[in-house]
């Protein structure tokens, strides 16, 4: 069992949780603080300063006074730029996925979320993940804004229909986590529930005996590759009508309006659904659209690409 933070925070079970955790009761104890100053303040002066008896005069107005104003000024400026600092190296460990994380694959829908791992696996409503493995998730949504959170590892996402959003963390005990919607999606949002499974190295490297079935992923891919693009597509790098899928994954290109743009999950989906929205630099924009394909087989041609180095 993980250790719970005091007895008002769920357990701390990412690598970033504590941090999480860290900066939020810096902040909780800097308000703490400053509440007792201020509140204290208003009482010690409402008393000192109170109408002693019925024929005291008004108490005379005070100017103003620089080194006290300079003293309130710059302390609240130092300490909101300290939380600045805190606050912004914990955002980037938390938005910056490690560069050997496990790729999973999420759709959220009214009203259900969808697991694949790197190896096309998938498990009704369970994630399962490696201990000791930063995970990282690219997320898409067929209907509405959902939103991805799991308080136990302190990471939220919103996910949203027509683009990729992401979210990394790393479990380290093997455990049970809940997943909840946090993006109010219809009538059964309170109900989108799902469940994170954190199983040791070994029970993860079994998983296609035990708990795991294929059922999409780059083989899959590779088939839509062959009967959907190879014809103006090739993957050894020569020129057809379209350029080469060889090595194309998270490279930078030039478009034909002159802008430039990194062949990443968006981009895919974008120029398989609008192929005429960014035209690569000296290819004629001849690409129609595929409305047959579905957003998994357009997931498992993106994971096709990322092998064609
Ligand atoms: Cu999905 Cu709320």
């Amino acid at each position: 069992m993980d250790t719970p933070n005091g007895y008002w925070m769920p357990p701390a079970a990412s690598t970033v949780a504590q941090s999480v955790d860290d900066l939020y009761f810096v902040i909780f104890w800097l308000c703490v603080v400053f509440f007792f100053i201020v509140t204290g303040g208003v009482v010690y002066f409402a008393y000192k300063y109170r109408r002693k008896h019925p024929d005291q005069l008004a108490t005379q107005q005070i100017g103003h006074n620089t080194l006290l104003e300079a003293t309130w000024t710059i302390i609240p400026a130092i300490l909101v730029i300290w939380i600045f600092v805190l606050g912004f190296r914990v955002y980037m460990d938390l938005i910056v996925a490690p560069g050997d994380s496990l790729e999973y694959q999420v759709t959220a829908k009214q009203w259900a979320w969808d697991f694949r791992d790197p190896d096309g696996c998938s498990v009704p409503g369970e994630l399962h993940v490696p201990a000791g493995r930063p995970v990282k998730l690219t997320m898409r949504s067929d209907d509405v804004i959902h939103s991805f959170y799991i308080a136990d590892f302190r990471v939220k996402q919103d996910v949203l229909p027509g683009r990729y959003s992401s979210v990394w963390f790393q479990a380290d005990k093997p455990g049970t986590h809940n997943i909840q919607c946090t993006e109010y999606c219809g009538t059964s949002h309170s109900n989108m529930f799902a469940k994170v499974v954190v199983h040791t190295p070994e029970e993860f490297a079994n998983r296609a005996q035990t708990f795991c079935k294929v059922t999409v992923g780059k083989e899959h891919g590779e088939k839509l590759y062959k009967n959907q693009c190879a014809a103006c597509h090739t993957i050894d790098g020569n020129r057809l009508v379209g350029p080469s899928f060889k090595g194309i994954w998270g490279r930078e290109g030039k478009m034909s309006d002159g802008s430039k743009v990194i062949v990443d999950e968006n981009y895919i989906v974008e120029s398989i659904r609008i192929p005429t929205a960014k035209v690569v630099e000296g290819y004629p924009p001849a690409m129609p659209a595929f409305p047959t394909l579905t957003n998994d087989d357009i997931a498992s041609i993106i994971e096709y690409m990322k092998t064609l180095k």
